[in-house]
């Protein structure tokens, strides 16, 4: 289901998102070894998938406060289509983490966990929400490019799986400057911005690692993986040794402390040309 497909990358502002009703089948059998067989990486891409739903709920919530403050009716054409792409992306990685739930029940306590913390965080200025959202979503758009551009990745991956986080990934993409140029708009680029901004990340940062790395533990120990030592060693090659998917994200990340950072400095459309056949995979499957 297409609804629009502006492009404006001269303005400075915005790529328009298109919002897309997919649904991707996943075999829940395969929640814990989609990933190459490998229960060590399937179960690492799945702890972040914990985060998504409820994550993306409270993205959705941090831009609808200040959506009546966009004038610039392209902007407010593009936050709809964000709040859009968020919610799909909720509704498939609701059912993508009901297979991880049945398998794990303790990965829904996770989940309810990281829901917990952040009500906690919406009762913080409005302000404070839309820095943590645009942090994560800093993050999430540098993941997803990292996917994007790292075949190795969802190299002999399970298809479904595999095109569910491409899907992901490219639409993460296609409205990595949203909430950012909502931010702009509220915030300017005076130096409270900037720190309030900067200091986003740095908690956002803190706060996701510390609770990301024992969930994943906890979710190891319960596979019954945590010696093994094979498989550590994928998870490694992985993260920090020749794929490197998380060392690789350190420039990128390092990049939002520019004063004059936009998510579009990264020009990486030229991505963006595979979803439309992606798009037609996915409903033909
Ligand atoms: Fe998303
Ligand atoms: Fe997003």
């Amino acid at each position: 289901m297409t609804t629009s497909t502006t492009n404006r990358p001269e303005s400075g502002m915005t790529y328009m998102p298109t919002l897309r009703n997919l649904r991707f089948n996943l075999d829940p059998q395969k929640i814990a070894t989609w990933n190459k067989g490998s229960i060590h990486l399937s179960q690492f891409m799945n702890s972040l998938s914990l985060f998504f739903p409820v994550g993306e709920r409270f993205f959705i919530d941090s831009v609808r406060n200040y959506r009546d403050t966009v004038s610039d009716s392209e902007l407010k054409k593009a936050v709809s289509a964000f709040i859009g792409q968020e919610a799909m992306h909720g509704r498939e990685h609701d059912e993508y983490n009901g297979a991880l739930f049945d398998r794990i029940p303790a990965t829904r306590k996770m989940e309810a966990f990281v829901a917990g913390l952040l009500r906690q965080v919406q009762r913080l200025p409005k302000s404070w929400q839309l820095s943590a959202t645009i942090a994560l979503e800093h993050f999430t758009a540098i993941l997803a490019d990292a996917l994007l551009t790292e075949p190795r990745i969802l190299e002999d991956a399970d298809i479904r799986y595999s095109r569910l986080w491409l899907w992901h990934a490219l639409e993460e993409t296609e409205h990595k400057a949203v909430a950012y140029d909502v931010w702009v708009g509220v915030m300017g680029k005076g130096p409270y911005a900037y720190l309030l901004r900067t200091g986003g990340l740095l908690v956002a940062s803190v706060v996701f690692w510390s609770i990301a790395v024992p969930f994943y533990l906890r979710v190891i120990f319960h596979e019954k993986q945590l010696t093994n030592l094979k498989g550590w060693g994928q998870l490694f090659q992985y993260a920090f040794g020749g794929i490197g998917v998380l060392r690789k994200l350190a420039g990128p990340w390092m990049d939002y402390f520019r004063p004059s950072f936009h998510p579009w400095d990264h020009d990486n459309r030229a991505l963006l040309a595979q979803i439309d056949t992606l798009e037609k995979e996915i409903e033909a499957a």
